[in-house]
């Protein structure tokens, strides 16, 4: 596909995301020729420095190194791309605190770039409903939907995206996609860290803005959703927005780690929850009456995605007249290790009837030899081509802050030992997911 002629600003340049991530990330697209011809890349900050100075913090190849300039501050900037070019589009990434975007919107617009403007921002869209209705009428009021990417880098996984191949492109599972023969959908997303440097921020978010109402909602839309009518994001993005509306937390249990108030940055009093577990109804006819549960927090005992979905018990007949035989269950390991495990029962060779349970394994490792690519290098490409599909309208993100408003700040929190996980308060029996680690690991 023919990109026009593009630049590229990275607004908040000297910051860590465009040093760790969007940089190599460009130099890689660049490596590649997915930049289009002859790209410009700028950053612009705070901070005063010479296209030298800005190049020196970044390790990049060469050629791509001179494609890269500094620009201080918005203001002048159409010129400088102009001096250097005619770009039929310019892509500007919010490199940015949220409070920012607003601010840097207006500044884009009054260069006038008109629709050659291109706004990428990352979470969080808002802190709630009221204030992401806020910020999206504050972009509108700049740009048009179609200039707007929100990033949810949880969609550019490679195992997010082959949720809806494994749904959608195997016959197999469909019949049994609904609460008839499911009995639970489980997400655990962990993490071995605690809050590291971003205490500040976190502490006035929590988990469940920090994880659940972006990844793991999404994530369970994939899971859940209807299939779209084609693949295009609008389609895909209506069917979101059916489940979220559909979805009603029914219960929430919020944790914090010993140790969590003396983190840098963090309120010595602070009752921000670093571990948060929920349970969900789907109130539509596919799925009432299939429990979701999710769990996810900071500091436990490792770090791990997956998302559980467990079928209903067999009848209590043949070899299952004691009631023993465990349910069937499918496991999408989203990260470390990517791959997709079906539990099932089969025979002990060399017994009678003795059952074990056994798995039926699709290893991304095994299957694929090529390096599955890193998220903001797919992300960006997607932008460049005008690939909507793995980005979160406006609509879709106000849908899901209605979700989670109601537990937002709510209720006490309890203590856990860093390094453990917080006794259960959920009526579930969990799958026990640490059980898949060396599988496909
Ligand atoms: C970010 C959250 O969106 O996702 C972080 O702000 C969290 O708190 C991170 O650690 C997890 O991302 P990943 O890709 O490492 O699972």
């Amino acid at each position: 596909m023919e990109l026009p002629a593009t630049a590229i600003v990275i607004a908040g340049a000297s910051g860590d995301l465009a040093k760790r991530k969007l940089v190599p990330a460009l130099d890689a697209l660049f490596q590649q020729e997915k930049l289009g011809g002859a790209p410009l890349i700028v950053g612009t900050g705070r901070t005063a420095f010479t296209d030298e100075q800005f190049r020196e913090h970044f390790s990049i190849s060469a050629p791509f190194a001179r494609r890269l300039f500094y620009h201080r501050h918005l203001k002048g900037l159409r010129q400088f791309i102009d001096t250097h070019g005619t770009f039929g589009r310019v892509v500007f990434f919010l490199s940015l605190p949220p409070s920012a975007y607003a601010a840097t919107a207006q500044g884009i617009a009054a260069e006038g770039f008109g629709e050659k403007a291109v706004v990428i921002i990352e979470k969080p869209f808002g802190s709630d409903t009221a204030s992401a209705r806020t910020l999206n009428r504050n972009l509108a009021s700049f740009f048009d939907e179609s200039q707007i990417f929100r990033i949810d880098h949880y969609l550019a996984k490679e195992a997010v995206q082959n949720m809806l191949v494994f749904r959608f492109a195997n016959s197999l599972f469909y019949p049994v996609w609904n609460s008839r023969h499911v009995e639970s959908i489980q997400i655990s997303a962990l993490e071995r860290e605690g809050v590291v440097e971003r205490g500040a921020y976190f502490d006035k978010a929590g988990i469940i803005r920090d994880m659940v109402q972006n990844h793991l909602l999404q994530l369970l839309c994939l899971l859940t959703m209807e299939a779209p009518l084609t693949l295009r994001s609008d389609d895909v993005c209506c069917r979101k927005i059916d489940m979220l509306r559909a979805m009603r937390i029914d219960d929430c249990h919020r944790f914090q780690y010993a140790g969590y108030r003396s983190e840098h940055g963090v309120d010595p009093l602070s009752t921000t929850e670093t571990y948060a577990e929920l349970q969900l109804s789907i109130n539509n006819f596919r799925w009432t009456g299939a429990p979701v549960f999710i769990r996810t927090g900071k500091a436990v005992h490792r770090r791990g995605t997956e998302i559980g979905v467990r079928f209903k018990t067999i009848p209590r007949l043949l070899f299952n007249e004691a009631g023993t035989i465990p349910p069937n269950q499918i496991v999408f390991k989203i990260q470390p290790a990517e791959g997709i495990i079906l539990d099932i029962q089969s025979k002990v060779p060399g017994t009678d009837n003795t059952l074990s349970r056994s798995t039926m394994n699709f290893c991304y490792r095994d299957s694929f030899a090529s390096a599955i690519p890193e998220a903001y290098q797919r992300l960006l490409y997607d932008v460049l081509r005008g690939d909507r599909t793995l980005f979160v309208n406006a609509q879709e993100s106000e849908t899901a802050w209605e979700v989670v408003e109601p537990v937002l700040d709510r209720g006490p929190v309890a203590m856990y030992e860093q390094g453990k996980l917080p006794e259960s308060g959920l009526p579930v029996r969990w799958i026990d997911f640490d059980e898949y680690q060396g599988l496909c690991g």
